[in-house]
């Protein structure tokens, strides 16, 4: 049976949320493999509008558990807020299970993140201290989902881990936590979240040598991975496809299908260089006033997001280090009222083009090279079959095919589940 990885291809916000709910009518699973809630991912579907940051987007399917992997970094009291919100709009959430292994992010580390966005080490970070959570698992100094199964292991675990942090706060200027307030709230969230902690490489495993189809549903996008994309501007942990694996406890050799979210233009949120990026008055007409679902502004901070032409050499980029094996391009109908349309296929550096993605130092100097093409002036949101599309819209999809060399096989024309071209 297919393993299904889905990931960002640009810099997050791509319409993850939306294709996985899609497309997890046809999964027996959805695993979140990386990230906490950091991320927004929207659904809108017959039960609501969904913006989920740590439940995976499978939830609204009757049949499909969903997991929340190993690669995580989670809140519990953020898991639990959203499944009580969730809950409310009659989502059945008791397929909803969490990897043992997860990290659990705790309250001192949005202390840390909100007192590093305050001063000079700010990059923009959604202060959910993501990146914090993810030093100390590396430091060795955080906990597990694991160890609230066993409260005795868990006080202990705690005062291990409160030195570093009380240090690292009170150096800071910050009041120091008590391991009977930390202690207090483990308690509270093993009585509230106990019964979905499971061991993840036998359930995952198990799943996979059953038949399942399996869908590892990715947080952020290539251009915000740790190691590959614009460093320091990224986030904590590997939205990259391979990381997938790692997160679940198995072999690489078991992903099937890759598929890339993409926007049909470039959006970011927080800082770092952004190469297509458009003024405020040129980039209005994809960010719409803040009414409407797909209107750009930050799905998890409600930050006015950076907004840009499609650029070509970063979604090259992604392909290479996640090896898409299909795309899905969301917001087709964003580019309905434009009469012309630009498309960066390459980036100069010191006027020469160049063939590789520069250091992100460079990347500030680049200078984009642009086609441009006739745009379609009609409203793409109703058509629900490919040979409908108008022919200038088809043209830009092939182009997008021709440079990154993968199929388009998903179409977003709107922000509803059904809003949705399949080829
Ligand atoms: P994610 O983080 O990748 O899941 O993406 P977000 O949910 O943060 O941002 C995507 C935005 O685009 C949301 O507002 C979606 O409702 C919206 N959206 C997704 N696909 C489409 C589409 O095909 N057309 C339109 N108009 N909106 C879309
Ligand atoms: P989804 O999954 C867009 C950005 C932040 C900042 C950087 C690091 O909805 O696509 P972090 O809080 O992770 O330490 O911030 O990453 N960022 C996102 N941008 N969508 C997201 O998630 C993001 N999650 C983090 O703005 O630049
Ligand atoms: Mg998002």
């Amino acid at each position: 049976m297919p393993v299904t990885v889905l990931v960002g291809a640009q810099f997050g916000d791509e319409g993850k949320g939306k294709i996985v709910d899609y497309i997890s009518q046809n999964v027996d699973m959805v695993v979140r493999f990386q990230g906490g809630d950091n991320a927004g991912h929207t659904v809108v579907n017959q039960m609501g509008v969904f913006k989920l940051h740590l439940v995976p987007c499978g939830i609204f399917r009757k049949d499909c558990e969903v997991f929340a992997g190993t690669g995580m970094v989670i809140n519990p009291d953020e898991l639990i807020k959203e499944l009580d919100s969730i809950k409310q709009k009659d989502v059945d959430t008791s397929n909803m299970k969490i990897s043992s292994k997860a990290i659990i992010l705790m309250p001192y580390h949005i202390e840390l993140d909100s007192i590093a966005e305050g001063g000079k080490t700010s990059i923009g970070t959604t202060k959910r201290g993501i990146g914090y959570a993810y030093a100390d698992k590396a430091r060795r100094n955080a906990l597990r989902f694991e160890d609230l199964l066993d409260l005795e292991y868990c006080k202990q675990r705690i005062e291990q881990v409160l030195c570093t942090i009380n240090a690292e706060l009170s150096a800071k200027g910050a009041r120091a936590y008590t391991q009977e307030e930390i202690f207090e709230k483990c308690q509270d969230w093993a009585q509230k979240l106990g019964d979905m902690i499971t061991e993840p490489v036998s359930y995952i495993n198990n799943a996979l040598n059953e038949g399942k189809h399996i869908l590892f549903e990715g947080q952020l996008g290539g251009m915000k991975d740790i190691d590959l994309g614009i460093y320091p501007y990224v986030t904590s942990s590997n939205p990259i496809a391979a990381y997938a694996a790692v997160s679940a406890g198995f072999s690489i050799k078991h992903i099937t299908n890759i598929i890339g979210v993409m926007k049909a233009f470039s959006s970011a949120v927080g800082d770092g260089p952004f190469p297509t990026e458009m003024g405020k008055a040129e980039s209005e007409g994809f960010r719409g006033d803040g009414s409407r679902v797909d209107d750009e502004f930050g799905a998890r901070t409600g930050r006015a997001r950076r907004l840009g032409w499609l650029d070509l050499p970063v979604l090259k980029y992604t392909s290479a280090i996640n090896g898409f094996t299909e795309l899905a391009v969301c917001k087709i109908d964003k580019l309905d009222i434009y009469d012309k349309i630009q498309i960066c296929t390459s980036y100069k550096l010191d006027g020469k083009v160049i063939d590789y993605m520069p250091s992100v130092r460079e990347l500030y100097k680049v200078e984009p090279v642009y086609i441009t093409v006739d745009g379609w002036l009609c409203d793409t949101s109703k058509i629900r079959d490919y040979k409908q599309l108008p022919k200038n819209a088809k043209k830009y999809l092939e182009i997008i095919e021709q440079h990154i060399g993968v199929q388009v096989k998903y179409i977003g024309v709107g922000p509803m589940r059904e809003e949705i071209i399949v080829r």
